[in-house]
This record gives structure tokens, C-alpha cells and sequence, in this order.
């Protein structure tokens, strides 16, 4: 996200579509986080979806691996909206906040889509039982 000459972003998984026209998607954004406050302010986001190799970006972006700039020696564009876009993200979404709701310590961002792009091809990194996970095409039959 960005509000005025800030730029910040944090990982979350909190993250679903939710319409396809208007093309809407919603993220789940924790309410004492810098986050939100600067969500609130600048009223749009970006979201960089990471490749299974990128486990390391999404702890600095969880605050797990110190960084006082987040974005600090990462390539990044500035989107449509403002918003900050990875270099090395497999995909990203570029949004304008539509609305905002309770979501009890949480708070429910509901994203415009102004502008998407796919930047390479690659696994998604994936968040399950404590642990990131590869994507295991052949891993299981159909149910
Ligand atoms: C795998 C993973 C998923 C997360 N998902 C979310 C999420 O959906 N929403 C959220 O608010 N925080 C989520 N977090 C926690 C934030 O990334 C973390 O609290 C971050 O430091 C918030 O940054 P800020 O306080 O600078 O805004 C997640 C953390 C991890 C490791």
C-alpha cells in the first residue's frame, strides 16, 4: 500500500475474489497493524501474489525477518493506483479500496481492481498448518 511517500505491505493470506464485474477481491487486514492505518489513509493496495521460492519475502513482509523498510533493496514499480508492485512477483493486482468493513480485530478491504499483470511463470508459495508448502500437482487423486 501506499499513503502519500509511504510505502508499505505486509504478507497476508487473508485474500479472496469475491466478484468478477465489477472485478472485486477482499483482504483481511489486522486492526492494530501499521497496515491498516496507512490503508485507511492512502485507500489502495497492491497485491503481489510470490512464487514457492519466495518464503524469505514473505517472512520480511510478516515482520518475522526485521526490516524498518520493507521494501528496502527489493525492485519495485509503482502501479496505477500508486501502489507497490514486485518486480519478481509471479502476478499482482493493483486495487482501490471500495469499501471497508468489521471484521472483529480485523478489518474487511474490499479492492477495486484497476490494473492486473502476470510477470512470470512459477508455483504460488503456499501457507498451510504452520508451514509454507509446494504446490503438489500429482500429490493426491480427485475426491
Ligand atoms: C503466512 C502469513 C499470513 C498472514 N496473513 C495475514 C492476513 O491475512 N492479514 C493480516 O492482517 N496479517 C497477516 N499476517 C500477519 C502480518 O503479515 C504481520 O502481522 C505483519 O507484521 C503486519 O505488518 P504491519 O504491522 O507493519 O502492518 C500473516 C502472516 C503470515 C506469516
Amino acid at each position: 500500500m501506499r499513503a502519500d511517500d509511504q510505502v508499505h505491505g505486509l504478507t497476508a493470506t487473508a485474500f479472496t475474489s469475491v466478484s468478477m464485474n465489477p472485478p472485486l477481491v477482499l483482504v483481511c487486514i489486522q486492526n492494530d497493524s501499521r497496515s491498516e492505518a496507512l490503508l485507511r489513509k492512502g485507500r489502495c493496495f497492491a497485491v503481489n501474489f510470490l512464487s514457492e521460492d519466495q518464503a524469505e519475502l514473505s517472512e520480511r513482509f510478516a515482520g518475522r525477518i526485521p526490516a524498518a523498510d520493507r521494501f528496502a533493496g527489493l525492485a519495485y514499480r509503482a502501479a496505477v493506483t500508486g501502489a507497490p508492485i514486485l518486480e519478481d512477483a509471479l502476478a499482482y493486482l493493483d486495487c482501490t479500496v471500495a469499501g471497508a468493513y468489521w471484521g472483529g480485530d480485523h478489518t474487511i478491504y474490499l479492492g477495486l481492481v484497476e490494473d492486473a499483470g502476470v510477470l512470470r511463470e512459477g508455483s504460488p508459495l503456499l501457507y498451510f498448518q504452520g508451514a509454507y508448502r509446494r504446490l503438489a500437482l500429482n500429490g493426491g487423486g480427485a475426491l
